[in-house]
């Protein structure tokens, strides 16, 4: 399928759900204020890939990322790592929670998919 509806509703705050789109897992995140806060304060200096948060989210309680570690293609685990976002298992790069590449080999944040908000309830990427 070229696009995925998917319903708000199914993801709890603090949850990442894995989906699978276009034959690769795709993430999707609801975040709760704290993760958001963390992630909005991030001196953008620091980081190898620079982005500001606001930059990578549309709504900020959602992220929305494929789930393809940068350095080798492995599929990195939600809720893990030192910045608990995703942690790569294959060789140890760390992301945080706005998928953006904190320590480890990757060079680069996890990459963003097209999405859209229909609506207040449902996403859809592709
Ligand atoms: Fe993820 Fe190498 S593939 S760290």
């Amino acid at each position: 399928l070229a696009q995925i509806e998917i319903k708000l509703a199914d993801i709890p705050e603090g949850k990442n759900m894995t989906f699978k789109w276009r034959g690769k897992p795709l993430f999707v995140r609801h975040r709760t204020a704290e993760e958001i806060e963390d992630e909005r304060s991030v001196n953008i200096s620091e980081l190898r890939d620079a982005q500001h948060d606001a930059d990578r989210v549309k709504k900020p309680e959602w992220l929305v990322l494929l789930g393809v570690c940068t350095h080798l293609g492995c599929v990195p685990i939600a809720n893990a790592g030192d910045y608990g976002g995703y942690y790569c298992p294959c060789h140890g790069s760390h992301y945080d929670n706005s998928g953006r590449i904190r320590k480890g080999p990757a060079p680069l944040n996890l990459e963003i998919p097209e999405y859209e908000f229909p609506d207040e309830n449902n996403l859809v990427v592709g």
